[in-house]
């Protein structure tokens, strides 16, 4: 019956709703997290590997590999390759040190700063360079404020020491050990570095994902029509099932319309045919099968189906009679018809309904029957 096309049409109208809502959220899907390693860092956006996150996942200058040691490399145009220790997608910052661990070199290379790169240096700090004899190796002590720089110590029975610059007991150490000086610039990102270690934290600032990941969300590149659009996801509400609960909570009120909607159609014709094997079965007269009570019957009948009348045939099989010259009634005291209100005339044709014996005028009643199927005085039922 009415259920297949309905029960299809409910599930074509379940798939749009949900295309619809999930289709908002899919433009801007947050792209995998994905690391070199179980302990390297959480690469996503800005950061990006090409073999695993597409190049929507991240932005230009943060593209990351992970190298045959399972190391993460960020590769900097011209400065060249550095490891990734970690990254603060907070502050924006990321640890990076020197793949032949001597960062002070690299950090001495004009390359480093002047190359296009995402981490322009916001600030320089000088450093007092020292080449001293390395017999004085041991003679460093904690509180000199000097260190080696081993890396930068090339030849044979010389080492180079560094101190930030402006630290007296650093310059009177090297004063005293006869070391030959100079001066130089070391930028720096995050903190004004107080020492050369081996690895030194970058910042960016473009993208600007700060205020986002503060509110617990994830930068996503959306497309737009003037191109692609930083946009703040906010990963919870992402999450598969988490759509699929607001897709149900969205649809509730419809699925409760149709199905109930079907379930009155079902209701109808169910009445329907219920009345149908009554009529079919039920003495007139009598009670109708399995209890139901008759006035019930004919009540959901008037709210089910409508209005119903009887056929011409039962109506024409209903005793008719003409009222003599005399004007005489069957019963005298019955002499207004209950359905026009005028008085029975001589000659005038009257129809007599068999199972109360009421009468009203033919044509009066015979209109009612066509439209209803009772006695219009006392309801009695002649279905
Ligand atoms: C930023 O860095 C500071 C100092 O290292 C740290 O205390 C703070 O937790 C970091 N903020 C975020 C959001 O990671
Ligand atoms: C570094 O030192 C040079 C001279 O030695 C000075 O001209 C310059 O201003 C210093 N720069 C900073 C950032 O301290
Ligand atoms: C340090 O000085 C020695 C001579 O005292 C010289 O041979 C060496 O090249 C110098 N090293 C640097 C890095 O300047």
């Amino acid at each position: 019956m009415a259920s297949s096309p309905a029960s299809s049409s409910i599930a074509l109208f379940f798939l749009l709703v949900l295309q619809v809502i999930t289709s908002e959220t899919a433009s801007a899907k947050t792209c995998p997290i994905s690391q070199c390693s179980p302990n390297g860092p959480d690469v996503r956006f800005p950061f990006w590997i090409r073999e695993r996150q597409g190049e929507e996942c991240g932005h230009k200058g943060f593209e990351v590999s992970c190298d045959d040691r399972s190391r993460t490399i960020l590769h900097m145009s011209e400065a060249g390759d550095f490891i990734v220790d970690a990254i603060d997608y907070g502050n924006q910052t990321v640890l990076v040190k020197d793949s032949d661990d001597c960062l002070p070199r690299r950090l001495l290379e004009d390359e480093f700063v002047s190359s296009y790169s995402p981490f322009p240096a916001p600030a320089y700090k000088n450093f007092t360079f020292g080449n001293c004899s390395s017999e004085y190796s041991s003679l460093i002590s904690p509180g000199s404020g000097v260190q080696r720089v081993d890396c930068l110590s090339l030849g044979r029975g010389s080492m180079v020491v560094v101190s930030v610059a402006g630290d007296d007991l650093a310059r009177l150490w090297m004063s005293q050990h006869h070391c030959g000086t100079w001066t130089a610039l070391i930028p720096w990102w995050w903190q004004p570095p107080t020492s050369l270690g081996e690895s030194i934290w970058l910042r960016w600032d473009d993208p600007d994902c700060k205020t986002c990941e503060a509110a617990d969300g994830r930068c996503v590149l959306q497309d737009s029509k003037k191109g692609p659009k930083l946009v703040c996801a906010h990963k919870h509400a992402l999450s598969t099932s988490a759509q699929f609960a607001i897709a149900s909570l969205f649809m509730l009120p419809w699925l409760t319309c149709i199905f109930g909607f079907i379930w009155f159609l079902k209701v109808r014709v169910f009445v329907h045919r219920r009345l149908d094997q009554i009529s079919s079965n039920g003495v007139p007269g009598s009670a109708p099968p399995n209890g139901i009570n008759r006035e019930a019957v004919e009540i959901a009948r008037r709210n089910a189906i409508g209005v119903m009348g009887i056929d011409s045939s039962t109506i024409e099989s209903y005793p008719k009679t003409q009222i003599d010259d005399l004007g005489q009634l069957p019963r005298p005291q019955d002499d207004v018809c209950a359905i026009c209100l005028s008085k029975y005339e001589r000659n005038e044709m009257i129809r007599t309904i068999p199972e109360c014996e009421h009468y009203f005028h033919m044509y009066c009643i015979d209109q009612w029957l066509r439209k209803n199927a009772s006695c219009p005085l006392c309801r009695n039922n002649k279905g």
